[in-house]
């Protein structure tokens, strides 16, 4: 059964029941529900005198969090390192993945400058090659990665499950099948697609993983994860070295008994001293998407995405730039009209949030958005 999408507002967004804005840019910043602005109230609240925080209800946070995550993404909580950007992971394929000079990694171009630079910084290091590969409507079809994985110095197909401007979705079982299969790394940034989109990594093969939960996960900004498939635990070793990485870490009375042995988990990954509070607040998004359950909340926005994606088919005057079949988008719709700029002036003055990139206006509605704002934003687009 779904949610009562008015009655979630009024609780947890009552500035949008209010209609401050109509917020379709999910894809740039979610917006915090209500019980997540008074999770980081009260810790703000506590931490003025951190005596008031107990050290197992301060760590006991990041446990939550790493298996509220798990339990989203068909994981295991020891598979998740938490992150405070998604940019961590990707820094983390780059950077401890097994490669060495001759070997190539390759991307879609139009990928999101976070999953380029690091492997740019890399071939620069280590003569690796970044090849930037040209997508047929901006997808990678398996077929094409099949052609491309026949060259054997490719190691590593790095891209974004959906892509940040256009919304082209990836086809992660069928790429991720095809790396497993050629013995070939396969690293996902999922921040634009996890939360209007359901994943299940038992089902779906990755290596590494990684998502910020800034924009789809309503969290706030500092907090994510990395996700690293449990048998390349063992053997990546980290990069960037974190004195609570290894396994004597936990016992604070013996801090320089040094022993540079790894935890056995992906905590050796994690990076810390990470923003407690961050992630008390991201537990409490987390949960109430637990509430509402992520398969409603992901039907509910891919919904609101068809709607647009249909007013744009229906429309002479624009040009839809979001592939248009259900399966090659989530919830990003990129819509180009004639003038961009007059448009954007026009959603603008009607209090809708959304962004332009490449010439298009981005419009992101996720599962508290209604229809009757989709509707009033379309009215606002074609003027
Ligand atoms: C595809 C993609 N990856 C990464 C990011 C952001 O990376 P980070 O969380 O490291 O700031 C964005 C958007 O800002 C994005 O659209």
């Amino acid at each position: 059964m779904s949610y009562d999408v008015d009655a979630v507002r009024r609780e947890q967004f009552a500035w949008a029941a209010d209609g401050e804005t109509i917020y379709l840019n999910n894809a740039s910043t979610g917006p915090l529900p209500q019980r997540t602005v008074d999770a980081l109230a009260e810790w703000g609240r506590l931490r003025a005198n951190p005596d008031r925080i107990s050290h197992d209800r301060q760590f006991g946070e990041l446990t939550q969090a790493r298996e509220r995550i798990a339990d989203l993404i068909g994981a295991t909580p020891s598979e998740i390192a938490l992150a405070t950007n998604t940019s961590f992971g990707l820094n983390l394929a780059a950077f401890s993945l097994p490669l060495q000079e001759g070997d190539v990694v390759v991307s879609p171009d139009g990928e999101f400058p976070a999953n380029v630079y690091p492997w740019m910084q890399l071939g620069r290091q280590r003569g690796i090659e970044h090849r930037l590969l040209r997508c047929d409507g901006g997808v990678l079809q398996a077929d094409q990665l099949s052609e491309i994985l026949n060259d054997d110095r490719v190691r590593v197909l790095a891209l974004s499950w959906v892509q940040f401007s256009t919304g082209a979705r990836a086809d992660l079982r069928a790429l991720g099948a095809l790396c497993r299969e050629r013995g070939v790394y396969f690293v996902v940034d999922a921040i634009q697609g996890l939360g209007p989109l359901m994943l299940d990594l038992r089902d779906v093969h990755v290596d590494i993983l990684s998502c910020g939960a800034q924009k789809w996960l309503l969290s706030p900004w500092g907090t994510g994860f990395t996700y690293v498939r449990r048998e390349l635990i063992d053997v990546l070793e980290p990069h960037d070295v974190s004195w609570m990485g290894v396994r004597g870490a936990d016992d604070f009375s013996r801090l320089v008994d040094y022993d540079l042995t790894w935890r056995r988990d992906a905590r050796r990954f994690e990076f810390v001293t990470l923003p407690f509070q961050d992630f008390a607040a991201m537990n409490a998004s987390l949960e109430l998407l637990e509430e509402i359950g992520p398969a409603e909340a992901s039907a509910h926005a891919c919904r609101l995405a068809d709607v647009l994606v249909d007013w744009a088919l229906s429309r002479e005057e624009v040009e839809l730039v979001t592939p248009c079949a259900s399966e090659q988008r989530a919830a990003i719709v990129s819509i180009r009209p004639r003038d961009a700029t007059r448009t954007s002036e026009r959603l603008r003055q009607a209090n809708v949030a959304h962004s332009v990139r490449e010439g298009a206006i981005r419009l992101s509605p996720h599962w508290y958005n209604t229809p009757d704002e989709i509707e009033r934003a379309l009215e606002a687009f074609a003027g």
